[in-house]
């Protein structure tokens, strides 16, 4: 009776049930998963609420791709590139944009390259749109540097777009000039789009000299997504966008159908794009909240990983989470059940974000440098006493 869209059994995994019963028994006490960040103690500017009681938010004026005002306050608040507003469109999340972006450009069957290790819910992201995932992988005895190889292996004649996450979750690795270069023709060449996930631009850890955005590429459609959840810390707000680059005549014609799609939709609140300008300019305070903690809690990792050197950390370049390697003494299951035994540390499963080379663990970098740091010490404590 239902599509297959959808996984045929829902429900939770093993793990994820064990983790669940550990909740619920209040045996997880340092939650290392934690990316929400609402609720990792950071200050918000007070005024934030205040931009939300403008008496404009009283009138509903549909604008399919969003509203002028809210549209111009993404394009500037992008200080490296000069943004078009009418190349900027608003959706109610990234998740959002993918799914007009899928019908945008695939047909049902059709095939989307996607990066692995990654963001866990690409799958389910490009299946609901009934879209074929094709992973290519990222190297990392390469920095997680796009395998070109593995790359144009995974293309197809029905592969419509290529999708490069930059700094990626969970890796926090960024695209490099050379392979944005080399992208670009390659998308050019063979008629295909590229879609930029730079949610995570904002947050640059140890950036290479050489990392690179895709943003503003005229050589080839893109579409580069950013929004308010990772931009200002603020997901519940529900506001991301997509700013559309490339040659004019491809522009012009993705930018109309977007405007129909958006149109059939329009899921982007009003008192949302009335706050917007604010909410961005309060964005960077949140930003100036969050940058320390990442640089903290990641000195705290390099600090751990001396002490305990059968554990490593793949450096991230930028991003909210940073990836660790752990013996192969346990499967990455034993490890996350291990560590909630005991020590009440919750930590992510490699595998999870499809990291397959080695035993991973995945930690986000967001939670308070305290609560991070007596995490870190029972992870590496156990690895010393286990290893
Ligand atoms: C790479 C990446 N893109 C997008 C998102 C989600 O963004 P949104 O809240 O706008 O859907 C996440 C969330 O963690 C992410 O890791």
């Amino acid at each position: 009776m239902f599509s297959s869209r959808l996984p045929a059994r829902l429900g939770p995994s093993p793990l994820s049930r064990a983790i669940g019963l550990a909740r619920g028994e209040g045996r997880v006490r340092i939650d290392l998963t934690e990316t929400n960040p609402t609720v990792v103690g950071l200050e918000y500017p007070h005024d934030l609420v205040g931009a939300l009681a403008d008496p404009a938010v009283l009138t509903y004026d549909p604008a399919s791709l969003g509203t002028v005002t809210a549209r111009a306050a993404v394009a500037a608040g992008y200080t490296t590139t000069v943004v078009d507003p009418a190349r900027v469109v608003l959706t109610a999340s990234t998740s959002e944009a993918y799914a007009f972006l899928f019908k945008l450009l695939c047909d049902p069957g059709d095939h989307v390259a996607i990066p692995r290790p990654s963001y866990p819910l690409f799958d389910l992201l490009t299946s609901l749109e009934g879209v074929e995932p094709r992973p290519y992988r990222l190297d990392p005895a390469g920095g997680w540097a796009i395998d070109r190889d593995s790359l144009m292996q995974a293309l197809t004649p029905r592969t419509r777009a290529i999708l490069v996450v930059s700094p990626n979750n969970p890796t926090g690795s960024c695209l490099r000039a050379a392979d944005r270069d080399w992208l670009v023709e390659l998308a050019r060449d063979r008629q295909l789009a590229l879609i930029a996930d730079e949610v995570f631009a904002d947050y640059p850890l140890v950036p290479r000299r050489d990392a690179s955005s895709l943003l503003g590429t005229s050589g080839a459609l893109t579409f580069t997504l950013g929004g308010l959840s990772k931009s200002a810390g603020l997901p519940q707000m529900k506001l991301a966008w997509t700013v559309i680059s490339g040659p004019d005549d491809l522009v012009a014609a993705a930018r109309d159908r977007l405007d129909l799609l958006a149109d059939s939709y329009l899921s982007v609140s009003t008192p949302v794009q009335v706050a917007a300008p604010r909410l961005l300019a309060a964005g960077r305070d949140v930003q100036r909240a969050i940058r320390p903690r990442l640089v903290a809690n990641l000195e705290t990792i390099r600090r751990f990983v001396k002490r305990a050197p059968a554990m490593s950390v793949y450096e991230p370049e930028g991003g909210w989470s940073a990836v660790i390697r752990v013996p192969a003494i346990l499967s990455e299951d034993q490890w996350v059940l291990r560590l909630i035994d005991d020590c009440g540390v919750l930590v992510h499963p490699g595998y999870f974000f499809d990291l397959d080379t080695g035993v991973h663990l995945v930690v986000s970098l967001l939670p308070a440098p305290d609560v991070f740091e007596t995490g870190l010490s029972a992870i590496a404590d156990r690895v010393r006493s286990l290893s």
